[in-house]
This record gives structure tokens, sequence and C-alpha cells, in this order.
């Protein structure tokens, strides 16, 4: 099988031809408030995986280990604790880059007791996104719930000679410009998937749908939010739309393709069948709201999720269709907007998700799976209910938030005023 999928990387590398895209950094801003010499405000990377407090601030002193300065092990196994004293400022980790993963260092942090981490670069580049992407790492580790920002290597430098000279760092790193918030209401996208035979990604996915939908249809049945779901594709190139590979993985002649959902295309199902599901969650959102019902679609995904799974050989348009009568959507409809995937000709639904896959002013390509856009800016952090909620509570102009974004869960600024962030996470 190895070859097989040699080629499908090399078929995928072609298909990609507009993958290798702009990928924006989000950043928010980083205050060094003490001492004099470093007062400023520098930019900071929100890394792709933390709990990023949109919205809101946090104060704080900075630390620098002594030891474990790459933060690659535990900080108890050097007997170096950063839990504040009762009405002491929190304590912000600065850590190096390398050696480990970056949500090790987070999570070493985390675990020590900080309220956030800094990561220092260890060359001179323009910032990046912190992200890892192998599936093999620790369980636990999706148990982060603190912030995490990459600085550069010159600010780290910088901060290490103050500490070093004695100097007490007080920093505020702020959020509140980290997402744009226009108006009083919240446009927001989730790019997102019906495979859910990839592993802890597509678990993800779905959990993160399973439990936002409670507030997501709250959100949009008041008209606080609009969002829409989206799809990526692929096309095929020309030479290609006869092979085997193509075929298996495409639909509408070489115009749409997915990834095998097991990357071997000789069983189970095929890349196709995921463009159909694709397209059926795509024309149910589409007939659904132009029935004025548009949160029906946080239901279906869900209840297809759990009524149709490839495990059981459920993920089928028959399995699907029976959900989609058991919401009262109209069938008939669905099935016109989803047309002939084997006919040689365009479905007017996936080529405007592929045009919108293309990056638009502040916004960049959607190539990563899943992709959150709020108020058209990535969104950057975990995907996780209280994380997410956050940010697009954060994207409403001034006094206009709605209930949801007021319970404690979500009001971010208060509390970390008060206590400094450090002690509102019962692990603590
Ligand atoms: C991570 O969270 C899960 C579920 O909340 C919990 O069962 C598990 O014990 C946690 N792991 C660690 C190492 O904290
Ligand atoms: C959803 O419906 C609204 C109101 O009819 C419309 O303005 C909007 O463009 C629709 N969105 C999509 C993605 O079809
Ligand atoms: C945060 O709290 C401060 C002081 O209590 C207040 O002036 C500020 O407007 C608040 N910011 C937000 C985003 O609510």
């Amino acid at each position: 099988m190895k070859e097989a999928i040699g080629f499908l990387v090399f078929v995928w590398f072609l298909l990609c031809g507009f993958c290798v895209g702009r990928f924006v950094v989000e950043k928010n801003s980083l205050k060094v408030t003490s001492p004099n010499s470093l007062k400023n405000v520098y930019e900071c990377a929100i890394g792709d995986f933390g709990v990023p407090q949109y919205g809101g601030t946090l104060v704080g002193t900075v630390f620098y280990p002594k030891a474990n300065r790459k933060a690659c092990r535990s900080f108890g196994d050097f007997g170096i604790s950063f839990k504040s004293m009762p009405g002491g400022l929190p304590t912000v980790i600065l850590a190096d880059r390398g050696d480990c993963y970056f949500k090790l260092k987070v999570w070493n942090a985390q675990s020590g007791g900080a309220a956030a981490i800094l990561v220092a670069d260890d060359k001179i580049e323009p910032l990046i996104t912190m992200d890892d992407t192998p599936e093999d790492l620790p369980d636990y580790l999706q148990n982060i719930t603190i912030p995490e920002a990459l600085i550069s290597k010159s600010l780290g430098d910088s901060i290490k000679k103050a500490l070093s000279d004695g100097e007490i760092v007080s920093i505020n790193l702020d959020w509140r410009e980290a997402l744009p918030h226009p108006d009083e209401r919240v446009e927001y996208e989730f790019w997102t998937n019906s495979n859910d035979e990839c592993g802890p990604n597509c678990d993800n996915q779905i959990d993160f749908v399973k439990n936002f939908k409670g507030a997501a249809q709250v959100l949009e049945r008041k008209g606080y939010t609009r969002f829409t779901p989206h799809y990526i594709t692929w096309y095929c190139p020309e030479a290609f739309v006869l092979s085997k590979q193509c075929r298996a993985e495409c639909i509408n002649h070489g115009r749409y393709c997915a990834p095998d959902p097991e990357q071997d295309f000789s069983k189970g199902y095929d890349g196709r069948d995921v463009v159909v599901q694709n397209l059926r969650q795509a024309c149910f959102y589409k007939v659904a709201n132009e029935s004025g019902r548009p949160w029906l679609w946080w239901d279906y995904v869900t209840a297809f999720a759990i009524r149709c799974p490839m495990k059981e050989k459920k993920y089928n348009a028959e399995c699907a269709n029976q959900v989609i009568e058991s919401l009262g959507v109209d069938l008939k409809k669905i099935e016109k907007c989803i047309g002939d995937p084997t006919a040689d000709e365009e479905n007017a639904v996936l080529k405007a998700e592929q045009d919108l896959q293309i990056g638009k002013g502040t916004r960049g390509d959607v190539t990563i799976l899943p992709t959150l856009i709020i108020n058209n800016r990535q969104y950057r952090g975990k995907l996780a209910k209280g994380a997410v909620l956050k940010a697009i509570c954060a994207g409403f102009q001034g006094t206009t938030k709605p209930a949801v974004c007021l319970t404690e869960e979500v009001e971010t600024n208060e509390s970390l005023e008060s206590d400094g962030g450090c002690c509102q996470d019962k692990s603590f």
C-alpha cells in the first residue's frame, strides 16, 4: 500500500496547487509595563491550540526559570512552581523554543501553575503561528486551558537581560483588538468536514459541533450571529481525471475531490463519498437557510454523526435522508441542489465553496481543516466551546453583547482583573 499512498501524496500535491496559499499569522499585543527600559507595545503570535482570552486582558509578571528553560519536562521535577500568592500577580512563564512540541511546553507551564506562557523564538524571523500537528501526542494535551504566545527572539533576549539584572518584568497581554468588532452582529464561518474516520482531528470537530450547538442556535435564532458552514474541496488536475485515484476521490468529473478517509482507496469509503456527504450538508444549510431556519444545520450535522457513522457502514444517502426528513427539511430541494455527482458539469454550491477558499483582505486562504473564521479573521486557539464563545463574544461592538456572553464562563475581563486569571480554573 506504501506505493499507493506515495502516489496519493503526489496527487494531493498537484491538486493542492492553491493550498500553499497565504497563511495569516494572527497576533495580539503584549505591553511591557515595567521596567522602563522595555516599556512598549510588542506583537506576539497567538498559537493554534491554547485558550486566548479574546476580548480580555491578562496582567502578569514574567518568570524565566533557572532550569528546564525549554519547558520540555515537568517543572515539578525541578521543584519549581509558579502558583501565585493570593493577591499576587499571576506568573507568565518565558520558555525557549526548541527540543519538544509547543503543546508540551504549554502543558508543563500550566501544570506548574503559570497563567500563560511566552515562547521566545530561537532565531530572527517573522512571527509564526505555533501549531503541532502530529496525532500521537498524549490526550491530556487537549486539556490546555491557558493562553500561549510566541514572541520574537529580540524581545525574548531583552526580557531575559532585564530579569538577569534583577528587574521585575510586568506585562499586559491584550486580546481586545485581536478580532474586529465593528457592529452588533458577528459573522462566523466554520470550515469542516463530514468525514468521521480521521482520528482525533475529526473527533474534535464533531465534539465541538455537539458542544457548541446550543449556544450557536441561541445566537443565531436571536439574530446576534450569522453563521455559515463551509467545506473544502480540491480539483483533480486535467491529466489525472480518468485515473483510478481521481475517480475514487472526486465527483463531477474531477472537479471536487477529498482525500480518502482511510488513505486507502481499495477499501472502505472513498474520498468521493466524503465529498457527496459534505455537499449534502452544504445543501442542507442552503435549503434550511432559505426556509428561515439556518440553525437546523447544527441539528443535522450532530444527528448525522451519531446515526450515520462510517464505522457502522451507515455513512450513506439513505441514512442521511432519514435524518433530513426527521428534521422536516425539504428533501427534494436538497437532492436538486446536490444534482448528479457523476455528471461532467459544475455544481453551483461546490463551485462557490472553492472560490471562497481563496483568502481576501485580512483573511488568509483556508487550507487547514477545521478552520473557524470570525468577523473575517481566522480564529486561533483550541476548538472548544468556552474558547470559541469567548472569541465570538469579543466580536460584538461595545455594549451590544447578548446575554449568553455575559455569563461567568465568558466574562473574562472582570475576573481576570480581580484575581489575575490565575485561580478561576479549579484545576490549579
Ligand atoms: C484531561 O481531561 C479529561 C476530561 O476532562 C480528564 O478525564 C483527564 O483526567 C484530564 N487529564 C489530565 C492529565 O489532566
Ligand atoms: C441565508 O439567508 C439570508 C436571509 O435570507 C441571506 O441573506 C443569506 O445570503 C443566506 N446565506 C447563504 C449562505 O445562503
Ligand atoms: C475591562 O475592565 C476595565 C476596568 O474594569 C474597563 O475599563 C474595560 O472597558 C473593560 N474591557 C472590556 C473589553 O470589557
